[in-house]
């Protein structure tokens, strides 16, 4: 069942009914200031951090769920509604949401009157705007009112939700015409305070929120509305809202609008007040004076869109498969964007308030997007360099707005090292910019401990040689990718975090998955050694490299697959011998990825257990059988019950590998299988059991094992975004930058016909492309005609510096 449809030219999802499975959301805001938006108006908004500095309200963990976000209430006679229908939930005449490329836009009626409400943050603005445009569509003048209302957070997400004995006390606010002015902790240390503010006279307003709502009243039913009438209240201590009443008269067929802007404005420390504890406005009349006018709001969205085009015209396919373009095209690359912006921060399923930004998780994050925004990509390898240690090893995570390590949860994931070397390399292949290896950059953030990048990744790849186990496979220190498998932790009691209880380093477990990732991303270091004219380095490496290959391939070969790792008692997971949790996905996907065993046939038997062990209809789950009793020996994996994240859910993460793994052995039907699975837009028509949004990815779809087989959570935020694009665009597609030029060696399905185009654009040169498949193969390339120009033996297009147009035809056979 669907709740919607994709809208391709315009590049937005259509949702038909308020009433999704979950909150369907967007975001808006690509460089300070973010809001999330839900379907129904909900959600919250921030600059820069979500959790020092949110500016509205959210309740996580409400009941009615999604309450809390821009809302407008019209009391059109007796009817009181909303354009997105909470909170009132009015049934509506019609109904439309647009989710587009950071705005969103609601269309309702309701007896005859529409009410159309665009939600955007322009490029390089601190604010929110929403343009709230109202059309008479009946044959009678209509009087009405409409109050807006949105509710302050005191700044600090976490203190806000839980420290009331001073937060009650504390909240002030400023009202000049039609605008309201937030200025808690503003006497104090603050610099910054709010705005809410509407382009025309006002009839009323309220800043109090109990007074707007009444005693023992919702926001679904507030008192004011309900009396029509606004109480002109200031707050003092409590909650601080926003709200103006406006009172509309409209004859048939007219139309009015009104801009409503949120804003964050900061001042100098001496340029705080003009009058004692009155706030300087000039940043907030200068701020508002750029949204007064439709034609200003018109000319700011189409700057917005015209970002979008140009962020979106990077990477494009044209084929027979319209829900792998629309997902190429549009969707996983805008998902792609979200990560960058919010790492993990803010969703609807994580709280803002929670983790910085991870190691790991940046440096894949950045895989998706760096062809995007090489430039940005290029500073946060340098920040996420900074916080490593002299001895390789990094700091998990570290917080955006310092830039600094986080100690609360140190260092010893054993595989973030090697993520360094995957993002720099994936950096360097995009943009050819090898300056970035001669950048000084610090250990745990101490300038007078810099030393170059490239002495980074030699720290990263020695990191791994010097912590092997037993079986010459590299220790697991706290975790490796799968968080969850904590094979030095021994938790016996509640409350103790999995990733911090016990030693970070123990001598004897080890990961195989660590070991793939090794040969993998130790190659391309060696690529990156060579290419930058160390040859004797890149001899070291790949003989390191060689070592691991067999050391996996002995100590980590199962018969049929791939150990994934051995416990801090030497004994094996992921093997036949093994009690439960027989068979993992990760080191499937990475060993063979990283051509461990496709020659000797390991590779290709590995990913026949895959299918016959480990793929549901639903996408392939993490591992079988599941745990079905607490292992102190394995940590929080067996701490899920049965089905549920890294306990046999469908981890979408880690599909991809599987995905780009065949394509390595050269199934391309098999490998498009396992993408459409879990593709958002090809499981469109099953949104009532899969439930989070059409249009992007979520971290986990629960597993066969589980009671709601299918359903997924944790949408948005997760690094599926980054993996499934690098998938589809550069093994399906096959479009890879190298360090030498492009090369194009697609992998891919019958369904693909016989004929697709695409552009690249990389370094300064634009790339048409064009396949030809006339035998319906699934691999290979029999010739390159680079400009008219046919190339043999080579699926690399040459790069030529300074070129600005290459026309290419692939033929495969
Ligand atoms: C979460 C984490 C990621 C980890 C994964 C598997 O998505 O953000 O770092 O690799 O879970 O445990
Ligand atoms: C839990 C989750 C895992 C996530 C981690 C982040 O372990 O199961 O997915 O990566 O928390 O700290």
């Amino acid at each position: 069942m669907k709740f919607g449809y994709f809208d391709d030219p315009n590049k937005e999802y259509v949702i038909t009914t308020p009433k999704t499975p979950l909150p369907w959301i967007n975001y808006l805001g690509s460089s300070n200031f973010f809001s999330l938006i839900s379907n129904t108006c909900g959600g919250y908004s921030f600059y820069k951090d979500a959790k020092l500095l949110r500016l509205t309200r959210y309740r996580y963990n409400n009941v009615p769920t999604d309450e809390g976000g821009r809302y407008y209430y019209i009391k059109d006679g007796d009817t009181v509604w909303n354009p997105g229908w909470q909170p009132v939930k009015t049934e509506l005449d019609s109904y439309e949401c647009r989710h587009g490329m950071g705005y969103s836009r609601y269309t309702s009626e309701k007896n005859g009157l529409e009410a159309s409400l665009l939600a955007f943050v322009p490029v390089d603005e601190n604010c929110e705007v929403n343009q709230l445009t109202f059309t008479n569509k009946s044959d009678k003048a209509k009087e009405f009112s409409v109050f807006s209302y949105i509710e302050f957070c005191l700044w600090n997400a976490m203190d806000d939700m839980t420290n009331f004995q001073r937060n009650l006390n504390i909240g002030e606010v400023e009202v000049v015409g039609s605008t309201i002015y937030h200025k808690t902790e503003y006497r104090e240390r603050r610099n910054h305070f709010a705005v809410f503010s509407v382009n025309a006279p006002i009839d009323g307003f309220d800043t109090s929120r109990d007074e707007f709502l009444g005693a023992y009243r919702g926001v679904n039913d507030p008192q004011v509305v309900a009396e029509g009438k606004s109480h002109n209240s200031i707050a003092s201590g409590w909650s601080p809202i926003a709200s103006q009443q406006i009172n509309v008269t409209l004859q048939p067929g007219e139309s009015k609008s009104f801009i409503y802007v949120l804003g964050y404005c900061e001042n100098l420390e001496d340029e705080k007040f003009v009058a004692p504890n009155v706030i300087n406005k000039k940043p907030a009349d200068e701020l508002l004076a750029k949204f007064q006018t439709n034609e200003q709001v018109e000319a700011s969205l189409a700057a917005l869109k015209a970002n979008w085009e140009d962020l979106l015209s990077k990477f494009t396919v044209h084929s027979d498969e319209e829900k792998l373009d629309r997902m190429v095209n549009i969707w996983n690359q805008y998902q792609c964007m979200v990560t960058f912006n919010m790492s993990r921060s803010a969703s609807y399923y994580e709280s803002g308030i929670g983790r910085g930004m991870g190691f790991r998780d940046s440096c894949q994050d950045l895989l998706g997007f760096v062809h995007l925004i090489p430039e940005r990509a290029r500073q946060r390898i340098i920040d996420i360099a900074s916080t490593q240690f002299e001895d390789g090893s990094a700091y998990h995570q570290y917080q955006p707005l310092t830039k600094k390590g986080n100690a609360d949860i140190g260092s010893g994931f054993n595989d973030d090292p090697l993520w360094l070397i995957a993002g720099t390399s994936a950096y360097i292949r995009e943009t050819g910019d090898t300056s970035i290896l001669e950048e000084m950059v610090p250990f745990d953030n101490d300038e007078s401990k810099a030393v170059t990048l490239m002495e980074h990744l030699k720290r990263s790849f020695d990191y791994i040689v010097n912590h092997k186990g037993p079986h010459n496979l590299p220790l697991i220190g706290r975790a490796d990718w799968n968080d969850c498998l904590n094979l030095n932790c021994f938790s016996e009691h509640p409350g103790e975090s999995f990733q911090t209880f016990g030693p970070s380093e123990g001598p004897v477990a080890e990961s195989v998955f660590i070991g793939g990732m090794f040969v993998m991303y130790g190659k391309e270091y060696a690529d990156l050694c060579a290419y930058t004219g160390d040859q004797a380095e890149a001899d070291r490496a790949m003989k390191e490299v060689a070592a691991m290959n067999d050391a996996v391939l002995d100590g980590g070969w199962d018969g049929d697959w791939f150990v994934r790792a051995y416990d801090a008692q030497s004994n094996p997971i992921g093997s036949k011998s093994c009690e439960e949790g027989q068979i993992y996905i990760e080191p499937q996907g990475f060993c063979v990825l990283a051509g461990i065993g496709v020659e000797t046939g390991e590779a290709k038997k590995a990913l026949d257990s895959v299918k016959e062990k480990l793929d549901t209809k639903y996408g392939i789950v993490l591992l079988q059988p599941p745990y079905t009793r607490y292992h102190v020996e394995l940590g929080e994996i067996s701490s899920y019950p049965p089905g549920y994240k890294e306990n046999a859910g469908i981890f979408c993460h880690n599909n991809p590998w599987i995905s780009c793994a065949e394509t390595v052995i050269g199934r391309g039907n098999r490998a498009f299988e396992i993408y459409k699975k879990t593709c958002p837009a090809y499981i469109e028509d099953i949104s009532e059991i899969h439930c989070t949004e059409p249009y992007v990815y979520s971290q986990m779809i629960a597993g066969k094992d589980a009671h709601f087989f299918g359903q997924a959570k944790n949408s948005w935020l997760t690094g599926t975004a980054a993996w499934t694009f690098v998938n589809v665009s550069q093994y399906i597609l096959g479009v890879v930058p190298t360090l030498n030029g492009l090369s194009i060696n697609p992998c891919i399905p019958s369904e693909m016909g016989t004929k697709f185009t695409m552009t690249r654009k990389y370094r300064e040169g634009v790339y048409n492309i064009t396949v030809e498949n006339l035998n319906k193969v699934e691999k290979g390339v029999t010739k390159l005609i680079v400009d008219g120009k046919e190339l043999t033996n080579t699926t690399v297009v040459p790069y030529e510096k300074g070129k600005a147009e290459y026309n290419v035809t692939v033929v495969m056979g």
